[in-house]
């Protein structure tokens, strides 16, 4: 393949092998070797119109492992101020000769629309509350070290799944690798039709407490109020008590299940400080993680090998 716009892309054999490529360079790190030449002399653009720490500093983090240049692009401080589009700027840097273009956008689409104007590999860093393909893999990575398969494993994908495009990548990319997915939350945010459209498979339940049991992951998505209407909300605090993940809830899970979250996290919110901070969490894992599955992307675009 040569973008990565959405889940969809990948098949279960682009996805294994991407997964596989993944824990070679997670193996290389281990042994002390910090930096691979195989893209030296290509350029890998990040181009964030929208706020990131994890994304944006794993991409920057994997391409300079990978020996490429880096050029780090944010529309803040950038000529988009003085209302430059993204198509013009798409042009820019393919005068400067991206070979691969990292971007977030707040408007879902963004990165297809991208693809059009530029030559390189376009790889979607998170369009909207559309996908956000690289933190599925990271997330799946994660689930695979920690618990030796994804075909078959029991997903719980909880909270604010209507804003989340986190949640609608990881229901395409585990459901593609045989894992199950159950959708939990406030019946405003997750409208049965996203399930339905995303997977048939994926199932969808109002009460927490009642799937924590058959889980072997449960996924805390974070509350996104700036996305939110009231209407969609009850309030924080009749919220965190029906769907947010604490000690109590935690213990409900199976022994060896593991508790994740994409961050940023809203602590007390939709996860209590004490379960973020357990030793079931795998939340700075899959940060590390993160660096490991998007050097895989960037091997495997840019090498052709995808
Ligand atoms: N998980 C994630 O996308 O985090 P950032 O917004 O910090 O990149």
């Amino acid at each position: 393949i040569k973008h990565l716009r959405s889940a969809a892309d990948l098949d279960a054999a682009t996805a294994t092998l991407i997964l596989d490529t993944a824990g070679e360079m997670a193996a290389l790190a281990g042994r002390e070797v910090k930096k691979l030449p195989t893209l030296r002399g290509r350029t890998v653009v990040n181009l964030f119109y929208e706020d990131s720490t994890r994304t944006r500093i794993s991409f920057e983090a994997a391409a300079k492992r990978l020996s490429a240049d880096v050029i780090n692009f944010s529309a803040k401080g950038s000529s988009v101020s003085k209302g430059e589009s993204l198509k013009d700027t798409a042009l820019t840097l393919q005068a400067m000769g991206a070979d691969a273009v990292v971007i977030r956008h707040p408007a879902s689409g963004a990165p297809h629309r991208l693809a059009a104007w530029v030559d390189g590999s376009v790889v979607n860093a998170g369009d909207g509350t559309h996908e956000h393909p690289t933190q599925a893999l990271l997330d799946a990575y994660t689930m695979r070290s920690r618990l030796g398969r994804l075909d078959g494993l029991r997903v719980a994908i909880v909270g604010d799944v209507l804003h989340s495009r986190v949640a609608r990548s990881n229901v395409l990319l585990l459901t593609t690798l045989g894992a199950e997915v159950t959708l939990v939350g406030p019946p405003t945010l997750i409208p049965v039709d996203i399930a339905a459209a995303l997977s048939p498979a994926t199932k969808v339940s109002y009460d927490l407490d009642s799937v924590l049991p058959d889980m072997d992951v449960v996924m805390m998505l974070r509350v996104q109020t700036e996305r939110m209407q009231d209407s969609y909300f009850p309030s924080a605090r009749e919220y965190s008590r029906r769907y947010g993940l604490d000690l109590a809830r935690m213990r409900k899970l199976p022994e060896h299940a593991i508790v994740m979250h994409p961050g940023p996290m809203n602590r007390g919110m939709e996860i209590t400080p004490e379960v973020a901070d357990s030793s079931r969490s795998t939340i700075v894992e899959q940060v590390a993680n993160g660096v490991s599955a998007r050097m895989a992307v960037l091997y495997l675009l840019l090498g052709g090998k995808a």
